[in-house]
């Protein structure tokens, strides 16, 4: 979802900007935009489409300037079109503006400024909110940082803004409330953006923005304030990321690379935590809290798309070994309800980004209630970390493909270690169970390692159900969550149309869709259901459809009742969602591929949802 970048100080900021921007188009965007300041005075380009296509616009054009800001824009108010790109230019041409998040009030600011003789060249809530600030600076003879402050008191919503003056050439001001905001710190030069990954190349040393601050920003002073006026002291931060981290590495698409880094990141994800031999889980954020997660009477885990499957699997996890009732929320239901929680309540937060601004808001709301939050998370300093109380991080490195691959089985592999080693402390798992598992857990990396290697079969597969409309993934227990997300990946990919149930359901409906054109993917390792979904499957058959089966090597049953069969290595069931999840997001990668789609950034989806 937009994406942010500028840049002040001595290099030429177009290529600066231009390189930032296509790191970010991971995020997902429609239009692009960039303006500069220099010598001329301010110049806005902007373009619907990729970030390529603005800068074939701007090939050959001498672009001097060192300070500047570019966008990536997710169109929420008004379609995706050249005029609504950002930046936005207020009506006196001085300022320049670019914006990530929704002004909730903008319909009544406008009719506000509209009555004054404003008139707007876009749809946006942007272009309402810099007139305002423009609006306020004339008319009250103030400097453009204070009609900010004052500006953004009026303002309800989520932002993060930067402004470039004209009358101000060498600064940058930026705010945030509720979208992300990284301001990189260079000698002699300043970056801004939406995460790390346009600085890293520049400097590691970065300083994460809070809500209500506002960082004004020269080529070498930094100053952050509060809403208030008052000075903050910046607190700098040492960034733990490497370049080659956030490129393909020879690989076609980052989803591909993704999905083939699981062994090492889900070994990166035990490594220093897990130890079978011993017996041992250390994991500190987990450690530090361990009586408040003991004593804890219900675990409300909160959380949007993948990561709520990750949630799914979870609650089975949880309630099966530490004896806790579990409740799996989305995030965006559960921040409008008027949730009831009581004190022994603990919130588990999962979220990739650690940015989506439902997961973000509806914690808030919970510590409203004084409950005690848990985050799961990737993306170290993000903003759920900050606003939670405790956590343990998922180790995944950054994950760039739109569709979330190695953050779930990272999400899977963090959330049971975090299970056992509360069911440990508890009692209520057997030792041998527990030293079973530790063990099943210390082999994942390996057997996701053999799962990778079906990838041939998968893409065969694949080249036989690309045509298909519809499609039906079922799973029964802790497999019912992998199919929900099975379909997630395939939808978010190639946009077939596919739905996740678990296995008994399909007889309330689904089935009424079955005949010889429908695919069912039947996630069906061996496990405590094995039989009743292979009753399952018969009565797929009975109706024609086609199956395509997860199963357990060796299980020749279902192998001579399904049209496809692939085969992974055996798993205690608890662990299993973790590798049998891999030719799932393989049959949804070389699906999309076979239909020549753009897996990395699919159409219309955001890889980190920063509006509600
Ligand atoms: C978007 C992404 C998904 C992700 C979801 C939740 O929809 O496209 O891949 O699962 O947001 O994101 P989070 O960062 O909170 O896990």
């Amino acid at each position: 979802m937009c994406g942010i970048v500028a840049y002040v100080g001595y290099r030429e900021a177009y290529p600066v900007i231009l390189k930032g921007l296509k790191r970010l188009e991971y995020r997902g965007y429609d239009s692009a935009g960039v303006s500069l300041l220099d010598h001329n005075g301010l110049q806005v380009y902007k373009k619907k489409g990729k970030v390529a296509q603005l800068e074939e616009t701007l090939v050959g054009q001498a672009l001097p300037a060192t300070i500047g800001i570019g966008h990536t824009r997710w169109a929420t108010h008004g379609e995706p079109s050249d005029r609504n790109a950002h930046p936005h230019r207020s009506a006196s041409g001085r300022l320049a503006m670019i914006h990530n998040g929704i002004i909730e009030n903008y319909a009544q600011l406008k009719k506000e400024l509209q009555n004054k003789g404003y008139i707007f060249h876009s749809d946006t809530d942007t272009e309402v909110l810099l007139n305002f600030i423009e609006d306020i600076r004339e008319k009250n003879e103030c400097g453009l940082e204070e009609a900010v402050r004052i500006a953004l008191k009026r303002v309800t919503g989520a932002y993060v803004i930067v402004l470039l003056d004209q009358e101000n050439p060498g600064t940058l001001i930026a705010a945030r409330k509720g979208s992300p905001l990284v301001i990189g710190i260079g000698k002699n030069e300043h970056f801004l953006a939406s995460d790390a990954s346009p600085i890293i190349e520049y400097t590691k040393e970065v300083v994460y923005v809070n809500d209500y601050e506002l960082a004004i920003l020269k080529e070498d002073e930094l100053i952050l304030k509060n809403l208030g006026n008052e000075k903050l002291t910046p607190y700098i931060q040492k960034l733990d990321l490497e370049l080659a981290a956030i490129e393909k590495g020879g690989y076609d698409h980052f989803m591909l690379k993704e999905i083939f880094e699981q062994p090492h990141t889900i070994y990166d994800c035990l490594r220093g935590r897990l130890d079978a031999k011993s017996g041992q889980i250390v994991m500190r954020g987990v450690d530090n809290h361990i009586e408040a997660l003991s004593k804890a009477e219900r675990i409300l885990m909160v959380a949007c798309g993948t990561s709520w499957h990750a949630g799914l699997v979870a609650e089975y996890i949880f309630e099966e070994l530490c004896r806790i009732p579990v409740e799996v929320e989305y995030a965006s239901e559960f921040r409008y309800r008027n949730p009831v929680i009581h004190p022994g309540d603990i919130i588990m937060a999962i979220s990739q980004s650690g940015e989506t601004a439902d997961t973000l808001v509806a914690i808030e709301k919970a510590k409203e209630q004084d409950a005690m939050i848990f985050g799961i998370l990737n993306v170290v300093g993000s903003s759920i970390a900050r606003a939670s109380h405790a956590g343990a991080y998922t180790h995944a490195g950054p994950e760039i493909g739109v569709a979330s691959t190695k953050a779930f089985t990272a999400q899977l592999t963090v959330l049971t270690m975090v299970a056992l080693r509360i069911a440990y402390a508890k009692g209520t798992i057997s030792q041998e169970r527990y030293l079973h598992l530790l063990n099943e857990l210390e082999q994942v990396p390996a057997k996701v390692e053999t799962a990778l290697k079906t990838e041939e079969q998968i893409r065969e597969i694949a080249a036989r159900y690309a045509d298909a409309r519809n499609m039906l993934y079922l799973g029964r227990g802790y497999n019912f969550p992998v199919a929900l997300e099975g379909a997630l990946k395939l939808k978010e990919i190639s946009y077939i149309h596919a739905e996740g149930y678990p296995a008994a359901e399909m007889k309330h409906g689904p089935i009424a869709l079955v005949d010889e054109t429908l695919p069912v993917v039947f996630v069906a390792t061996r496990d405590s259901y094995h039989e009743k979904i292979v009753s399952n499957i018969q009565e797929i058959k009975a109706r024609k459809g086609k199956v395509v089966a997860i199963v357990t090597e060796g299980d020749e049953l279902i192998r001579s009742l399904a049209d496809e069969t692939i085969e992974l290595p055996a798993c205690d069931e608890l662990i299993a969602p973790i590798v049998n999840v891999i030719p799932l997001q393989l049959l949804a990668y070389h699906i999309g591929v076979q239909k020549g789609l753009d897996v990395d950034k699919p159409r219309n989806l955001a890889k980190s949802v920063t509006v509600e």
